[in-house]
């Protein structure tokens, strides 16, 4: 047997270790999850990134009566970062949710292909993308998307022999 180990950190959300700009960060995963348009789950939410130059893109889930049209709020704010501003490095990625009709013990954490889309620019910008996931109480935090999706796939196996 192998072992695979993945390092994350649980820290109380009220914890003085928090720099103000991951303060600002956290409030604005909060609120963009306002702005998620999510009629048929009711499911709300908020991603916020930070980029190199101190600059925040945020972005929340959109959904679709035609349901698979639907997008996550991280791949939201991460295309909205690569098409804006694509020579910035994401320094951090912040993810949370707002809706009250759920159970949130647990932070939200996000789904496969949100990862997969996190772990490319990852790799392409050759640094890590801190991730906080979020609720009222705890903040989970992974040092680097990469912790997020073991035996990932890249573009090194589309290259040709
Ligand atoms: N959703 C996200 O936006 N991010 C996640 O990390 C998990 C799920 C959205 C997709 C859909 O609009 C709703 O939440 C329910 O799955």
């Amino acid at each position: 047997m192998q072992e695979l180990r993945i390092e994350f950190m649980k820290i109380s959300r009220n914890s003085n270790s928090f720099t103000e700009s991951e303060r600002a960060l956290f409030k604005k995963a909060l609120d963009v999850c306002e702005n998620a348009y999510a009629p048929y789950s009711n499911f709300r939410v908020g991603a916020t990134l930070l980029l190199e130059n101190k600059l925040f893109i945020s972005g929340s889930n959109q959904e679709n009566a035609s349901f698979p049209c639907g997008i996550c709020a991280e791949r939201t704010a991460l295309f909205a970062a690569r098409s804006n501003y694509p020579n910035l490095k994401i320094i951090k990625i912040a993810i949370t949710t707002k809706s009250r009709d759920f159970n949130n013990t647990n932070p939200v954490a996000p789904c496969g292909i949100c990862r997969q889309v996190l772990l490319e620019y990852e790799i392409k910008q050759k640094s890590d993308i801190e991730v906080y996931l979020f609720n009222k109480e705890k903040v989970i935090k992974f040092n680097k998307a990469k912790d997020l999706l073991p035996f990932y796939f890249t573009e090194e196996r589309l290259k040709r022999k």
